[in-house]
């Protein structure tokens, strides 16, 4: 019997993708990088540090790990000051009302998100105290598409990994759903083709 559910936060509950493209873009014209929506696409689910290898993949030459280092954390600092335009109002449609449903099923609830400003978004909307646990990129070591921050929150709310439900919007958050044998619901078009076990446009219209 399914016993929880993991969210992903990016993509899920709220749409964060064009302040993610925003602050990557500034780095990526300053370091003179061809960067445009559809390599965004490829950043989705995955680390900050991996997102910013795939950036540098078309860097006119080689970077130092400590420029990486630089890099990535200025890509944060202005991602940071966007996130300041986040309100309660940002949470995308349906979100709440499917939440609480999940809540009535007695299912348990935890987000599972790469991204190590969860809490300072979580905040922002007003989901602070909504879920059972909260599991981030800080958590692990290994993020998405490696099982690790799904099957951590599998053990911090005491169920087996196969009686959770994941709920992504990125291929990589199905993979490491998949690695870690627990149910997949697909949200939005970049999942469509990678197979989860149910997919939706939106978690609006999800079946649960
Ligand atoms: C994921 C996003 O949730 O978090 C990725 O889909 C992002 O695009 C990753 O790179 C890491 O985010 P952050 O906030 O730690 O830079
Ligand atoms: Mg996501």
């Amino acid at each position: 019997m399914m016993k929880a559910i993991i969210f992903d936060l990016d993509g899920v509950i709220v749409s964060t993708d064009h302040y993610h493209y925003r602050a990557w873009k500034d780095i990526a014209d300053r370091e003179g990088v061809p960067f445009d929506e559809n390599r965004n696409v490829l950043l989705r689910g995955v680390s900050r540090e991996k997102s910013l290898e795939i950036l540098l993949e078309l860097a006119p030459r080689p970077y130092l790990a400590e420029e990486k280092a630089k890099l990535a954390e200025e890509k944060n600092g202005i991602y940071r000051r966007l996130l300041q335009e986040l309100t309660p109002d940002d949470i995308l449609p349906g979100v709440l009302k499917w939440i609480e449903h999940a809540k009535e099923k007695g299912l348990r609830t935890a987000i599972g998100s790469s991204s190590k400003n969860t809490d300072f978004i979580l905040e922002r909307i007003g989901l602070s105290e909504t879920f059972d646990t909260v599991v981030t990129g800080a958590d692990v070591t290994r993020s998405k598409p490696a099982p690790d921050i799904f099957l951590l929150a599998a053990e911090r709310l005491g169920v087996e990994p196969g009686d959770c439900w994941v709920v992504e919007d990125a291929p990589a958050g199905i993979e490491a759903a998949k690695s870690a044998g627990m149910k997949t619901i697909g949200v939005g078009e970049y999942v469509k083709d990678v197979a989860p076990d149910r997919w939706s446009l939106t978690l609006g219209e999800a079946e649960l």
